[in-house]
Formats: C-alpha cells, sequence, structure tokens
C-alpha cells in the first residue's frame, strides 16, 4: 500500500523588497508585533492540511530565521532554504529539494500573510481533481492594455479577468515537467508558477480558486499600513466573535489588576474569578497602592509571585478622565492625568515584564476611541490614550523575542462610574455594559494576539445578546 500524498507548503522569501525599500527584506518587517513572514507561517502551522513547511529565505539574510526552527512553535518547519536570484530560481530551488512525484505542494509568498484556512483547504481539495490550481480574485479597477505606443491598445472583459494570488498549488511531478521543459527554451522569462504550467504543459487545466482581498501582498510602502490595518480588524473580529456566555478557561492562572475596584476593572477581577483564575486586585481605594510608584508595584508583583508562584496576565485599568479645557485646568490635575493614565501604565509595564517573561504571559492597557483623534474638553486625556496606543505597539515589538505579549483594549462608550461622573446620565442602550468589556479583555488575555488595538463596539454586543 502506498503511503498518503503529503502536503508540502513552500513559503517563498528569497526576494528583498526593493519597492517597500526599507532596507531590510520586508518579509522581516514587523507588523502587529512579529515578522510578516512569522506571521504566514503560523497561519500554515495551524493548518490540519498541511504536514511540511518549507521556507526558502534571502541568501544574506538566512540567519535571521534560525531561532524559528528552535522550540515546537513551528513543529512542521523542517527546512530553511537559501533562495535564488529570481522568484522562478527559488521555487526551482525548492522543487528539487521536495520528494514524491504525487506530493501536493503549495508555494506561497512570504509577504502575504493573510492566508486563511478557506484557502488552503480549497487549493488542498483542488488537487484531487487537478494538477494545477491557482488562486485570484476579481479585479475592482478595469485592466487596460498598452500597445508599442503607450497607447491602449486592448480593454479586456472585466468579468472574465482576475488579479492572481498565492498560493498555487501542484501535484510536484506536474510543476517539475513544466519547469523542465522551460529550462529548454531560450526565450523562457520568468512569470509566476501556473505560468509556467499554462505554457509548456498547455493540456494540464489549471483550476482557480477564490483568494480574499485580505490575501494581498506586501509589496509598496503603503501596504505596511494596510496590512497594520487588517491585523487591527481581524483582531477586533475576536471581540465581535465573543459571545456573551464565552469565557476562557482561567484555571492555573495568576491575573493581577491594577485598578479593580469599581467599573470595568471591577468586572475584570469577577469575571477572571468566575473563570477560575487566581486574581489579585491592586488600587488606591482598596490596597492604598499608587500605581505611579515603583516601589509599590514592584512590591506588589513580588509578593503575588510570591504567593502563586507565577503571574500570567497584568491588567491595567486605572485611568482619570476629567472634563476641563487646557488653559483654565489646575495644573496638578492635568499632571495627574499623565501619571495615572501614562505613566503608570509605564511603570507597571517595566515592573511586570520580568514576571511575565517567565510565565510568558500578556499585558493588557486600556485605551479610549479619543486616541485617534484628541477631543475638546479632554485633550491632556485624549494625548494619554494615544500615548498608551503607542506604547503597546512598541513593547510588542521589544518583547516578541520573549514571548511576552501586550495588547489594548478600546472600549466604546462603557458604562462607568468615572464616565458618569464625566458625562451624566446617558442613554442606556448607547452603553456598553462592564462585564462585556472584561469578556473581550479576558478572551484577549487567553489569545496569541499581540500589539493589538482591540475595539469592543455596542452594536457588536447588542448582537450578540448583551443588554446593558
Ligand atoms: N521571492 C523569492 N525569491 C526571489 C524573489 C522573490 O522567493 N529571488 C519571493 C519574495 O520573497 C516574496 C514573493 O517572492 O515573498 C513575491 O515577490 P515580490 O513581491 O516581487 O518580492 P520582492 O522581490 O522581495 O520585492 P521587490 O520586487 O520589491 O524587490
Amino acid at each position: 500500500m502506498s503511503a498518503p500524498t503529503r502536503t508540502v507548503a513552500v513559503v517563498l522569501a528569497g526576494g528583498i523588497g526593493v519597492r517597500v525599500g526599507l532596507g531590510i527584506p520586508k518579509q522581516l518587517i514587523k507588523i502587529a508585533g512579529k515578522a510578516i513572514v512569522e506571521h504566514t507561517l503560523e497561519s500554515l502551522q495551524a493548518s490540519d492540511l498541511i504536514d511540511e513547511i518549507v521556507v526558502m529565505m534571502n541568501a544574506a539574510s538566512i540567519s535571521e530565521l534560525d531561532h524559528l526552527l528552535a522550540g515546537d512553535r513551528f513543529s512542521k518547519l523542517s527546512r530553511i532554504l537559501p533562495g535564488g536570484e529570481t522568484r522562478s530560481d527559488t521555487t526551482q530551488l525548492a522543487l528539487a529539494a521536495l520528494d514524491g512525484d504525487d506530493t501536493k505542494v503549495l508555494l506561497h509568498d512570504a509577504v502575504r500573510p493573510f492566508i486563511d484556512d478557506r484557502i488552503i483547504r480549497d487549493c488542498v481539495d483542488a488537487l484531487e481533481r487537478y494538477d494545477a490550481v491557482d488562486t485570484a480574485i476579481p479585479s475592482a479597477d478595469t485592466i487596460i492594455r498598452l500597445g508599442e505606443t503607450g497607447h491602449i491598445d486592448d480593454i479586456p472583459d472585466r468579468a472574465r479577468l482576475r488579479r492572481g494570488q498565492t498560493p498555487q498549488a501542484f501535484r510536484l511531478g506536474t510543476i517539475r515537467r513544466a519547469y523542465e521543459l522551460a529550462r529548454q527554451d531560450p526565450q523562457f522569462r520568468a512569470t509566476d508558477d501556473c505560468g509556467v504550467v499554462f505554457h509548456y504543459l498547455p493540456e494540464v487545466p489549471i483550476f482557480v480558486v477564490e483568494g480574499t482581498a485580505e490575501n494581498m501582498k506586501v509589496t509598496e510602502p503603503i501596504d505596511i499600513d494596510i496590512a497594520d490595518k487588517i491585523f487591527q480588524l481581524q483582531s477586533a473580529s475576536l471581540a465581535l466573535d465573543t459571545r456573551p456566555e464565552t469565557l476562557p478557561d482561567l484555571r492555573d492562572k495568576t491575573v493581577v489588576v491594577f485598578g479593580g475596584s469599581y467599573g470595568i476593572g471591577q468586572s475584570v477581577v469577577n469575571l477572571a474569578e468566575g473563570a477560575g483564575a487566581r486574581v489579585h486586585e491592586f488600587s488606591r481605594s482598596t490596597t492604598g497602592t499608587d500605581v505611579r510608584s515603583t516601589d509599590q508595584i514592584t512590591a506588589a508583583l513580588d509578593a503575588v509571585a510570591a504567593a502563586d508562584g507565577r503571574i500570567d496576565i497584568v491588567v491595567v485599568t486605572a485611568g482619570l478622565l476629567r472634563v476641563q479645557r487646557l488653559a483654565e485646568a489646575p495644573l496638578d490635575s492635568l499632571l495627574e492625568t499623565i501619571d495615572t493614565n501614562l505613566i503608570a501604565p509605564v511603570v507597571i509595564a517595566r515592573a511586570a515584564f520580568r514576571h511575565l517573561e517567565r510565565s510568558r504571559g500578556q499585558m493588557l492597557l486600556f485605551t479610549s476611541s479619543s486616541y485617534t483623534r484628541g477631543r475638546a474638553g479632554y485633550g491632556v486625556y485624549s494625548a494619554t490614550k494615544a500615548g498608551v496606543v503607542n506604547l503597546t505597539q512598541a513593547l510588542s515589538e521589544e518583547w516578541a523575542g520573549s514571548g511576552v505579549r501586550i495588547n489594548c483594549i478600546n472600549p466604546q462608550r462603557t458604562h462607568t462610574p468615572m464616565r458618569t461622573s464625566a458625562f451624566g446620565d446617558e442613554p442606556a442602550g448607547s452603553l456598553l455594559a462592564a462585564d462585556d468589556v472584561a469578556r473581550v479583555t479576558l478572551n484577549v488575555a487567553a489569545s496569541e494576539l499581540t500589539g493589538q488595538v482591540v475595539t469592543v463596539k455596542v452594536a457588536a454586543m447588542r448582537r450578540g445578546g448583551v443588554t446593558a
């Protein structure tokens, strides 16, 4: 009996990304706390359908990826090999490194980190019926063709045009045969891998799987910003997916909440206890803790670590919101807002890092929708909340190597004492319940996300059936 067919994903990372122009190979650029190629590898590793992953890396930077082979994070990653001069050279080097005519091969650009399970499944399934498979999406733009003179010489029917993406998937024997013929052709010009089958094995039909807009290729500088935004949207959908009854299992976890005496912090404390965690709460009103004091924070964290032997999650909900026009506000009051909302997260992050490093844990901060645009009446508050987002992003990068994650929750207007004292009574239906925000917070705490701003919206919670 023959062995079952293997499916190998080849990650093409042999390029340098001249067009992005950042001076490092673009597959190493960090988005949401991790190199782009790591995001790509995470999606492939997570798929049940992939047996093995081979990375073809730009030869000059190949050592940058050595760490990915250690540990079991990428247990399917078998080899990191040097890529070639051109993309199709890289493909051919990969093909030479694989065995078995029947092997299913998915060739995927390292710089398309948003490949999803559905695309992988469709490609692998299609290889049961076809020897060559492409991934493509319709074109929103009209595609025009230019003639020799640079004028339009054709406008093909848009309905039949598609924009090619990757993966491109093949039975190994087929793509090998196509490249063998290509190599004998002096006219051979590099195209994509499906193009090689199309030209040299015209009798082989190429099936087309539907791609997604998210499965973009990071190519130009603006694509870095777009990719960053897509990660934000995807983590926001985690908030949307959080249904009222879902709480992660936090048994054996130790959670520390700074500012947990009322509002969202209090809900985080209660729900984390409900989820089985050991919870320690510190605040000015309950434990007399000044969250701006390095000594007090260090002592608090050391005491927890001594008692429980570990700290897995640190949540900072302490915050001040005072509505006051800058020129009229007492300076002390403004400085207190900066101290509580920005300096305290800095102090706590510094003290918490070594504990979280041991548990490979997570820190959670809170921002507000005013972080994207400052508002009259609470400019300093808005500025601190923008600062918290920047701090989250920066620390997610600084801490990525040690496995510590940090995220920021952005709750839309939430029914809390802090809000009521600043804005008075507001219509109940327009406000989130503190428990809803806490539930999303704990789900993020249990996730692998890092460097994300997770927005929690009233409308989404209503769809989930929660009432305030
Ligand atoms: N690629 C490769 N080997 C090469 C060239 C490119 O494996 N010799 C890979 C890239 O790393 C990328 C994918 O092919 O994952 C898509 O190519 P492209 O976007 O053109 O990448 P670069 O060649 O890196 O970009 P640029 O053209 O801007 O330099």
